[in-house]
């Protein structure tokens, strides 16, 4: 990054940002101001509010929120040369103070020219805390104050509460739907999960007999207190804050508490018609419906798919015969374009039918799915990046060279067997899925299905 040596509004080449980007409508491009202190409270931290917000925060630190800046992933694409960084960090560590650095200006309006000045208000701390409550819940109300926007406007609590409950609600949608003209041609990090939810807010609303939002599926409420210390105030609905997703964890330990906390897969899956067809094949057909998901399925990252696998294995556990369906997006880079889409929309059932060779040997077959975030193909790839960036990050040059000892790559969502001499089956329950998606770890790439 190039840094502010020179006073940039003299300069005819340093173009402000707000006249480069729409501020009203290419949030992206802008961090949030500075935000100075919240009266009634030791400070902006997560650690902060969850002295008083315990279960609240406790379900915060083992979300992907707060791990979006030691993502293991994340670190290896912004060190590669075509990633605006500043950008990228908008999102994934958006407030100001996060920052050491502020950009003001672009150099002939490039955004590869970020021109920087030094923040006098950078917090270390909160920068590691990512996608932080003061993300969401703290607005600067002047120079030397801010406020907690929250949903309800509460009279008891110790620090000023400003009501505004849509602006919370609405908030997914400057990361997960970013508005307004896209910018470098292989932007990663362009989704439409706001739009594809909308598309489907008919079917969601027959379904589910109301209409559902993102807050709805992602932080359902439960009754509980607020302030868990607070005992003379009344328990009510509060909404969890864990945005469970894929369940695919960002650390291996993240599989110890996805069952507690929430995760569903989107998924439904139902095998029928196993038979086999004169002595030369074996069919079935799997059905597959997007029941819980209001988006498509995948949503988000671009790279993000399932994998089914069709499989005829021996009594010995050799694979003797193997069919594969991807549903997910296909895209070119440099520059990007999506050249193809067959991902499930809400409601949507897709069936795939199989017909395997036969093979005498052949004693069962096997259903299984993968939901899949990254390829072993594209992992190889990332694991040759160079200049991870350290203080984002300790260890991050050695944990992106052994990626997959690290950071899971997929997770099985499904498995079943059927015998084919008795038809007996046999399908794993959840606790068994994640054990097996455990196995993965440090697995040779060569070896991985997906
Ligand atoms: C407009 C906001 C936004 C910007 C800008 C942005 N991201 Fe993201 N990023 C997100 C969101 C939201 C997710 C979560 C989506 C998901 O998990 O599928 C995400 C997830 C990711 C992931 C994890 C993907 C996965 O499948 O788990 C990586 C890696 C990543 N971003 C890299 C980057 C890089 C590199 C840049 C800059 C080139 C960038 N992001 C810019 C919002 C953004
Ligand atoms: C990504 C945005 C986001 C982040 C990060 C976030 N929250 Fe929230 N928070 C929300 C939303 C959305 C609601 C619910 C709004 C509603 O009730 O409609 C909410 C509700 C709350 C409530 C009010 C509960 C009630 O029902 O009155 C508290 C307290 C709260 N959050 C504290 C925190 C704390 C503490 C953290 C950090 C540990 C945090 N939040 C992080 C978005 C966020
Ligand atoms: C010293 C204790 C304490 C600290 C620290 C604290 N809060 Fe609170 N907060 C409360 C209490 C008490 C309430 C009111 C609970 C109620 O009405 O049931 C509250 C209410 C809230 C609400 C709900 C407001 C509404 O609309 O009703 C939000 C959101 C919130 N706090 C967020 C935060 C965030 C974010 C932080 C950290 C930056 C934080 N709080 C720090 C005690 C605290
Ligand atoms: C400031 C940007 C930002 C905001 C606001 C935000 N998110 Fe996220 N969200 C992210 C990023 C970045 C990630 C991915 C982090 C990573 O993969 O390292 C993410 C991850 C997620 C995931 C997990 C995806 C997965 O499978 O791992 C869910 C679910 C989610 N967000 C839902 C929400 C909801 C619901 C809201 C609104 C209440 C919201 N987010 C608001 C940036 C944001
Ligand atoms: C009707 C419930 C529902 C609604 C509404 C909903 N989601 Fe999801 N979402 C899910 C489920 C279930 C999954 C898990 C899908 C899977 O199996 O991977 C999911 C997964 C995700 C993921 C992880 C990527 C993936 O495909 O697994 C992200 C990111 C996400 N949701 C963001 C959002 C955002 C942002 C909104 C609002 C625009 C939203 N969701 C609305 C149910 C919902």
């Amino acid at each position: 990054m190039l840094l502010a040596a020179c006073n940039g509004s003299q300069n005819k080449n340093h173009i402000p940002l707000a006249e480069r980007f729409d501020p009203e409508t290419q949030s992206y491009a802008f961090a949030i101001p500075n935000l100075p202190p919240v009266p009634g409270i030791p400070g902006l931290r997560a650690r902060d509010c969850g002295q008083c917000h315990q279960t609240i925060y406790q379900e915060w630190r083992l979300s992907t929120h707060a791990t979006a800046l030691r993502d293991i992933q994340f670190q290896a694409e912004l060190a590669k040369p075509d990633s605006p960084k500043w950008i990228c960090l908008n999102c994934h560590i958006p407030l100001q103070n996060q920052r050491q650095h502020i950009v003001t200006y672009l150099a002939d309006g490039d955004i590869f020219q970020p021109v920087t000045t030094e923040n006098a208000h950078f917090d270390e701390a909160l920068q590691r805390e990512a996608v932080t409550c003061a993300t969401c819940h703290v607005r600067a109300v002047s120079d030397s104050s801010s406020v907690i926007i929250g949903p309800n406007g509460s009279q008891a609590a110790p620090h000023p509460v400003q009501q505004k409950r849509e602006f919370l609600r609405e908030m997914c949608q400057r990361c997960h739907n970013p508005q307004g003209e896209g910018l470098t041609p292989n932007l990663i990090c362009w989704f439409e999960t706001t739009r594809e939810l909308a598309d489907a807010q008919d079917l969601v609303k027959a379904e589910f007999g109301e209409q559902r939002d993102c807050v709805d599926c992602h932080m359902p409420a439960a009754q509980r207190r607020v302030a868990d210390t607070f005992l003379e105030l009344p328990v009510r609905a509060v909404n969890a804050h864990s945005w469970v997703g894929s369940g695919i964890p960002k650390w291996y330990d993240g599989y110890d508490h996805l069952l507690e906390r929430g995760y569903q897969a989107g998924l439904q899956v139902e095998i029928r018609d196993v038979q086999l067809v004169g002595d030369d094949s074996v069919h079935a057909a799997i059905s597959l419906k997007n029941s819980f998901a209001g988006h498509d399925l995948p949503t988000g990252d671009p790279e993000r798919f399932l994998l089914v696998l069709a499989i005829l294995e021996a009594a010995d556990g050799k694979r003797l015969q193997q069919d594969s369906l991807k549903i997910g997006q296909e895209w070119l880079w440099s520059p990007a374009r999506k050249i193809g889409d067959n991902r499930l929309n809400f409601g949507e059932t897709r069936v795939w039918r199989v017909a395997l060779p036969n093979d005498a040997r052949a004693n069962k077959m096997i259903v299984m799915i993968y939901n899949v975030r990254l390829k072993a193909e594209n992992a190889r790839h990332m694991m040759q990046t160079q200049g991870v960036n350290e203080a984002f990050l300790p260890d991050g040059q050695k944990l992106v060279q052994e990626l997959g000892e690290h950071y899971p790559f997929a997770m099985v969502i499904y498995r079943e067997e059927i015998d084919l001499q008795s038809g007996q089956r046999r399908r794993l329950n959840s606790k068994e899925l994640i054990a097996l998606s455990r196995l993965e770890k440090g697995k040779p790439l060569e070896e991985r299905d997906y």
